[in-house]
């Protein structure tokens, strides 16, 4: 078995996992910003599909609300904790005849013929996380799907300031006060991580070169410590995500950058247009359009959206 995969089932199944992605939304504002870009991808996409296979589907976020359309879901993922809070969330929304659920690794898609579902989807890089088999995994997705594909992946060009800025998440923390251990990590390590904050070319330009932060061996050794290191993730450049889509065959591929826009916006600012409905929704429809110019896609805050058909 390939160290992704292990590496994955690990990290994802961690037993609060299923918990703390579930509350992503309510945290983090580049969360909402993401999620609601592709909500409104997949609503205005949905012209002849009837099955849905969703690829690391996680807590249901998109799941579920295909389910509530009358649609037919495949729910894929690594991890139980996910599966069981999807569970638990599609039979509150009454729609679990609608899911079936399905624990297993995107690696191995041997098991569904070729053009078994109208669409598939895979939301939020767990295409990313099958490095070194990323392209093999996409073009399995294309492979199973009749109509149409919609992914997003971790974006090279977005993920970058990160190397250059230990604290980029902050920016897109919703409530100071949440009890998340993330946000409390991002405040009470923000100094410092400023004072002990030096740029690297030779870092920087590594990740640019490859597209990966980690450090391949060193993440293996700590899976083989015992540890439950965050997954080895492949970023991808746009033109590359674009080429493999189309040498699998997808036709009028089209990129977005969900966040490019919310990122040129200072935290507090952010905040108090999340907190007010009004702004909010104007703001989540304007980023929607900006994110979908094609000349902003690779500085999408650290995911990269693409929609094609078969
Ligand atoms: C960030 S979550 C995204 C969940 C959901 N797609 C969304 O957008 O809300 C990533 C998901 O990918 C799953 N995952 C990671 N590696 C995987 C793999 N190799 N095969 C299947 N699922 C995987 C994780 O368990 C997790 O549920």
């Amino acid at each position: 078995m390939d160290y992704s995969t292990k590496i994955s089932e690990r990290m994802w199944n961690q037993p609060d996992k299923g918990e703390l992605e579930a509350e992503r939304e309510n945290t983090f504002i580049d969360d909402i910003v993401q999620k609601a870009h592709i909500e409104k991808e997949l609503l205005s996409n949905l012209d002849g599909i009837e099955t849905v296979f969703d690829g690391g589907a996680g807590c249901g976020r998109f799941s579920i609300l295909l389910a509530k359309q009358g649609l037919k879901v495949t729910h894929f993922d690594i991890s139980k904790p996910m599966i069981d809070k999807a569970h638990e969330l599609a039979a509150r929304e009454g729609v679990l005849d609608n899911i079936t659920f399905v624990q297993g690794a995107l690696e191995d898609l041997s098991a569904y013929a070729d053009r078994s579902f109208d669409l598939v989807i895979s939301f939020d890089s767990p295409i990313s996380y099958t490095y070194p088999n990323q392209e093999k995994t996409i073009s399995e997705l294309v492979r199973i799907a009749r109509k149409r594909i919609m992914i997003s992946v971790s974006s090279r060009l977005g993920a970058l300031p990160y190397a250059a800025n230990p604290i980029q998440k902050n920016q897109f923390i919703l409530d100071k006060n949440s009890k998340d251990g993330w946000v409390q990590w991002c405040l009470s390590n923000r100094e410092r991580a400023v004072s002990e904050f030096s740029f690297s070319k030779e870092y920087t330009m590594k990740t640019y070169e490859t597209g990966l932060f980690e450090d391949v061996e060193a993440v293996k050794k700590a899976y083989e410590r015992g540890e439950a290191p965050w997954c080895i993730s492949y970023h991808f450049m746009p033109e590359e995500l674009k080429g493999i889509l189309e040498k699998n065959g997808v036709k009028n591929v089209e990129l977005a950058g969900p966040g490019a826009f919310a990122r040129t916006l200072p935290n507090e600012i952010l905040v108090k247009i999340v907190n007010d409905p009004k702004q909010k929704k104007d703001f989540l429809e304007f980023c929607h359009m900006y994110d979908s110019n094609p000349y902003v896609c690779g500085m999408g805050k650290d995911n990269l959206f693409a929609k094609g058909e078969i």
